[in-house]
């Protein structure tokens, strides 16, 4: 038996207020689930399902209004959100590249958390297959797929436990996809990183141990 990384309890969420009209505003409605240590858990569904809510809720970036998560058996209050969000780090559909060299954008991840040992910014280069030359380079001009691989790096220098990949592939082309599943899948294992991938394309979900089906907000096959 795997230890368990993530225990999602019963995890409910609703549009803020400003947003809701009259029809029932639910985007994810009594969600459980556990992850497993060292474990990728596949997330589908449909568009719309609610995958993004969900990711962006266990990122705690968007507040539920019912439910709890454990991170390795302890409530997620225990945490100040900043600590929480390096534990736990999302990595959005779309890369985002910070203003500045690639070397800065890396050297963002040690200003905010202080307390993490520095890296060599080539080794987290390095762990991502991209070569150390770019480090000098403007990141905002990078390729989609040389971004989606320096978020990656900015994520692993936050030495994360859990990794939350709303689909990481969808900017890419499918020779791009390729690479980066398999980079994950590759980190994931060498580090023991759980993580969950959501996508809506059954065919990446080979790199997946288990599935979880969201349909309407609603958890409606765990596998
Ligand atoms: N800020 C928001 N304002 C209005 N509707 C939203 C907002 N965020 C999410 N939704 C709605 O919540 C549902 C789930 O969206 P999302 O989590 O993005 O689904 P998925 O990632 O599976 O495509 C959709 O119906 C979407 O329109
Ligand atoms: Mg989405």
């Amino acid at each position: 038996m795997r230890e368990t990384a993530l225990t999602v309890e019963n995890l409910a969420v609703s549009l803020p207020p400003q947003l809701a009209c009259s029809r029932s505003q639910r985007l994810l409605n009594g969600i459980n689930f556990q992850l497993g240590h060292g474990e990728m858990l596949g997330l589908v569904g449909d568009s719309g399902s609610g995958k993004s809510t969900l990711l962006r809720a266990l990122a705690r970036l968007i507040e539920p209004d019912d439910g709890r998560v454990l991170l390795f058996g302890r409530d997620w209050d225990e945490f100040t959100p900043r600590l929480y969000r390096r534990k736990v780090c999302l990595l959005s559909q779309v890369p985002v590249a910070l203003p500045g060299t690639v070397e800065d954008n890396l050297g963002y991840v040690f200003h905010l958390h202080r307390n993490l040992p520095r890296v060599d910014p080539r080794h987290l280069l390095m762990e991502v297959n991209l070569p150390p030359h770019l480090l000098t380079q403007n990141a905002e001009t990078m390729s989609v797929g040389e971004k989606q691989r320096l978020a990656l790096a900015r994520a692993l220098a936050m030495q994360p436990q859990v990794l939350l990949l709303d689909e990481p592939t969808s900017a890419l082309d499918e020779t791009n996809a390729v690479q980066v599943l398999d980079l994950l899948t590759a980190i994931c294992s060498r580090k023991g990183l759980s993580a969950i991938l959501a996508t809506h394309i059954r065919e990446h979900l080979r790199i997946a141990h288990r599935k979880l089906l969201l349909s309407d907000g609603e958890v409606t096959e765990n596998e």
